[in-house]
């Protein structure tokens, strides 16, 4: 099939490599030229395992193509995909949709015949609605089709993700685009994935849903691993022990900091907003919210007390920044409140991530980025296990740091507590007993 992906960023480059792969024509369109020249050049903008190789194999094959040509790109294809980003608007929970209505106005400027447009964006309950209102303004109603397929990928496995997803979820209110959509879906679906159809809106819902779910089992872990710390119980045997019931399941109940993230702040104040609209007050979700948001200044606080309340010219070393391991997105990652507010407080701050320097710090005093484990621990007074990268696991503290008096606070659980007493290591984790 041929097909255009509007906004090449981690959905639409990641998704529309992966479509190019199962043999269609790829057109992967965006305003950010800088982006569409590094494609064309064979470098991906954005650290994914797998997706470089991928990208080149298709782009030599000619079925990925990387333009800012819109007109060329729309009017090649039959199906096009809305991958552009959703944030929440500045200082409120609502989320802004003009990215996803521009490209629809820039869409329709430049289109010719029919089209199926899909909204694979994470976009509020009636979206679909609003989007078909602005195209009956120009009375091309006749000529779109406005359908919803939410993408579930998470950065770090999105390949893995795409190639097998759980469920497809494709939302149509013509029942006719379902075949269409199952063709285009037909390799992954013949290797079992679930292609569950719905209506429009009902697929919108769907995705907001889901993460918010996810959010609240984080969220109800975290609360839990509070409580483990003033009891001394492990938060982990808690995790399994509610694992094994397959009501619950083992998956999300990993206590660790904050949720960040460009996915779960975002969506779970994005329902709340849509649900308010329609004067529905989500309860649970929104003090998932107030809870998460709270986490961070704890983290905050533990490192005040770890450090006796002497933070000023302490050396604090962050191993990984990023929200999660397995990707450069720093969106919402609790290292963006965490650095900033230990500099302030007069700390040495240096970090070493395994995808490079972060420009969000570049402009704090106080603050280093470091190449390497163990430059970036050397002289630290206490290193904070930020993100669970492989590299980290393996690290010997004890081998390679000489820093007899190191603290560590592992903010992941990555480190064995059994070991960790063995080392004689001055270790601080989550929802488990401080080793001091
Ligand atoms: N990142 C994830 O893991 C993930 C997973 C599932 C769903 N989503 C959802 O997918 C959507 C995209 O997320 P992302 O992380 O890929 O965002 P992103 O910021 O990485 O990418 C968006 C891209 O769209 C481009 N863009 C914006 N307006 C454009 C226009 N009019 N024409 C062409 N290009 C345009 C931007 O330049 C940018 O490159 C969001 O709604 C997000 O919630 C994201």
């Amino acid at each position: 099939m041929k097909l255009c992906m509007i906004g090449t960023g981690y959905v639409g480059l990641v998704s529309g490599t992966c479509f190019a792969d199962l043999g269609n024509q790829v057109y992967c369109v965006d305003k950010d030229i800088s982006k569409i020249n590094k494609l064309n050049l064979g470098i991906s903008p954005i650290y994914e395992p797998g997706l470089d190789e991928l990208i080149k194999k298709n782009y030599s094959a000619k079925r990925l193509i990387f333009t800012t040509d819109l007109k060329k790109a729309v009017t090649s294809s039959n199906i096009i995909f809305i991958c552009v980003g959703t944030p929440n608007k500045k200082k409120t929970l609502s989320v802004d949709l003009s990215y996803v209505f521009k490209s629809i106005k820039e869409i329709i400027g430049v289109s010719n015949g029919k089209k199926i447009i899909v909204t694979k964006s994470t976009v509020p309950v009636g979206t679909g609605d609003e989007i078909e209102k602005i195209i009956k303004k120009k009375n091309k109603k006749n000529f779109y089709e406005i359908i919803s397929n939410p993408e579930f990928l998470r950065e770090g496995e999105a390949i893995r993700d795409f190639r097998f997803p759980d469920r497809i979820v494709v939302g149509s209110n013509n029942k006719k685009i379902f075949r269409t959509m199952k063709l285009l879906y037909s390799p992954l679906i013949n290797k079992g994935a679930k292609f569950f159809t719905t209506s429009r809106k009902g697929a919108e819902l769907i995705k907001y849903a889901s993460n918010a779910f996810l959010a609240t089992k984080i969220t109800f872990v975290n609360e839990l691993a509070n409580l483990c710390e003033k009891t001394n119980i492990n938060i982990q045997d808690i995790s399994l022990g509610m694992g094994f019931d397959s009501r619950i399941g083992s998956r999300f109940l990993r206590a660790g900091p904050a949720y960040g993230g460009s996915c779960f702040p975002k969506d779970t104040k994005g329902l709340v907003a849509a649900a308010d609209k329609y004067k529905i007050n989500l309860t649970v979700v929104k003090s998932v919210i107030k809870s998460n948001e709270k986490r961070v200044i704890l983290h905050t606080k533990r490192i005040d007390k770890i450090l006796n309340y002497k933070i000023k010219n302490k050396i604090i070393a962050f191993l990984g920044v990023t929200f999660k391991p397995n990707t450069d997105d720093m969106r919402d990652s609790t290292s963006l409140t965490m650095i900033p507010y230990l500099c302030k407080k007069g700390a040495k701050v240096s970090y070493y991530d395994p995808t490079g320097k972060k420009k969000e710090f570049s402009k704090l005093k106080n603050c280093t980025y470091e190449k390497n484990i163990k430059d970036n621990c050397k002289n630290a007074d206490l290193v904070i296990l930020h993100t669970e990268w492989d590299e980290f696991k393996i690290f010997n503290f004890n081998k390679k740091i000489r820093n007899k008096k190191l603290k560590i606070y592992d903010l992941r659980n990555l480190y064995d507590f059994e070991e960790m007493i063995k080392k004689k290591i001055s270790y601080y984790s989550i929802g488990r007993p401080d080793i001091n």
